[in-house]
């Protein structure tokens, strides 16, 4: 296994196979991680056409922490950014480098350890009460179930606000598809996007229904924090409250807009649903493959938690098993799989000049599986994580939370969730797959996670 180089000297290459007008667009949409994963072979960074777009993607590890890390050169923009926009305005996620830091600050107070430790409640209330109608035999559809458990843990955390059953069933369905109809979107011209083809107007009702769903939401706290005059069942002033509490001071000029709360609102039922609840399925299915990583988590549930006893966050630096079971099915299976950036000013990367507006696209699956981070790259091996086996280039190519200022906010609250949510589950069931699982990736989701997965329930 090679290491990160010293003084990098990264090469760049043109990917090969470019047909006319589509350029590699096909490649990428048929098999998206495969072709994103191989282009490594050519070069550390290769230069592939999507449409009439030429974009440059860095495939080494060390090549793309120097992108990701310098967020005011490398700004958030492109393709990918570009039709995120339509969905998440300028929220969190999707907002450029001038407005980063001011909202960041904000955001970030409702992650903190402390904050996270009053979330493990809701946590296992909302577990609890998706899990009260559960007996042996009963066979789960994997991803819904989590989506809901994820929807509502955060509804419960950050906003204070329980969202009900129809509700959660109709955020997921539009987020569905608005994220799926999103990289659709992201290769039509915009003269196109804008004709009334079934696709649009689906894509269209989906959006407006999320934002009425997220006013719903605002409202809902407002008129609950009126009542109790207090903010959050979370054991603290919640993130919904800190938002209106910005929005409030903006007249100082140092807030938010009302229009910013309402994005980072949606940006965050956006960010933090469809994520945790992929990582979530995949790491149940790649479980019932490895008897053994799956030996190891139960054997380590039953130290830490006697008696099926709840887990609290207390236990959670003792779950050393789980944590490395979920790295690794990051690793492998990153739910955001592919993002762009845009050059704001010309520059050199890998030798090549880029003008000012070129175009990055990086993809955190296909570099975690970098041969010069990852021994076995393909292989699952969540012992690699050991901490004795760790290395700097395991670390640079792992990226499932990106890097960097513009690194995932959530990034704690999203781990301590699926490691509150599998020890909850694990200690009580074994989950088997039922035949006739798809585990292909829906087709251009902006979230990777497999088409159809169906667990069935055995009680331990
Ligand atoms: C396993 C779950 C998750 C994964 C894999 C994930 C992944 C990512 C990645 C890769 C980025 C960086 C994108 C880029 O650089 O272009 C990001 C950013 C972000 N994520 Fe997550 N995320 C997860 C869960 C969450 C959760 C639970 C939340 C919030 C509740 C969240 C909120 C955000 C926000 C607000 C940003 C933008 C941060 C900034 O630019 O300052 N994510 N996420």
């Amino acid at each position: 296994m090679s290491s990160i180089p010293a003084v990098p000297a990264f090469t760049a290459a043109t990917a090969p196979g470019a047909l006319p007008v589509l350029g590699h667009g096909l490649r990428l949409l048929r098999g998206p991680v495969g072709f994103l994963s191989s282009l490594h072979e050519h070069g550390d960074l290769v230069a592939v056409r999507l449409g009439p777009t030429t974009a440059q993607v860095p495939c080494h590890p060390a090549l793309l922490a120097q992108v990701l890390e310098d967020d005011r050169l490398f700004d958030k923009g492109g393709v990918f950014y570009d039709r995120a926009r339509d969905v998440a305005g300028n929220g969190l996620v999707t907002c450029p480098h001038r407005d980063h830091r001011r909202q960041r600050r904000i955001v970030q107070s409702a992650f903190r350890r402390p904050q996270l430790a009053h979330y493990a409640d809701a946590v296992r209330a909302e577990v609890d009460a998706a899990a009260a109608g559960w007996r042996p035999g009963l066979v789960l559809d994997a991803f819904p179930v989590f989506y809901g458990i994820a929807l509502r843990t955060l509804a419960r955390t950050l906003y204070s606000t329980a969202i009900d059953a129809e509700l959660a069933t109709g955020v997921e369905r539009a987020f569905d598809t608005v994220l799926n109809g999103l990289f659709r979107q992201m290769f039509l011209p915009a003269p196109v996007r804008r004709l009334p083809l079934p696709a649009n107007l689906r894509y269209r009702r989906a959006l407006a229904y999320l934002h009425a769903a997220t006013r719903q939401l605002v409202a809902a706290h407002r008129s609950g924090a009126d009542r109790s005059g207090a903010a959050g069942e979370s054991g603290g002033t919640d993130l919904l409250s800190a938002l209106l509490a910005a929005a409030d001071q903006e007249a100082g000029g140092a807030g938010l807009s009302d229009a910013e709360v309402h994005d980072q609102v949606i940006t965050l039922l956006a960010a933090g649903t469809e994520t945790v609840a992929a990582t979530l399925t995949w790491t149940l299915w790649r479980l019932s493959l490895h008897p053994a990583a799956a030996e190891q988590v139960r054997a380590e549930l039953d130290a830490v938690l006697p008696h099926g006893r709840a887990p609290r966050p207390e236990d959670l630096p003792r779950l050393a098993a789980v944590d490395r079971v979920v790295s690794e099915t990051l690793r492998l299976h990153p739910p955001g799989w592919l993002f762009t950036r845009i050059t704001t000013a010309p520059t050199e990367l890998a030798g090549r000049p880029l003008p000012t507006g070129s175009t990055l696209v990086f993809s955190p699956a296909a570099v975690s599986r970098h041969p010069a981070a990852h021994r076995s790259p393909t292989v699952f091996d969540p012992d690699r994580w050991r901490p004795e086996r760790v290395t700097p280039a395991a670390r640079q190519g792992f990226l499932p939370f990106g890097t960097g200022a513009r690194k995932c906010v959530g990034d704690l609250f999203a781990r301590t969730e699926c490691a509150l949510v599998l020890a909850t589950l694990l200690s009580r069931w074994r989950l088997a797959p039922e035949p006739g699982a798809d585990l292909r990736p829906v087709p251009l989701a902006t979230v990777l996670r497999p088409r159809r997965l169906r667990l069935r329930l055995v009680e331990r």
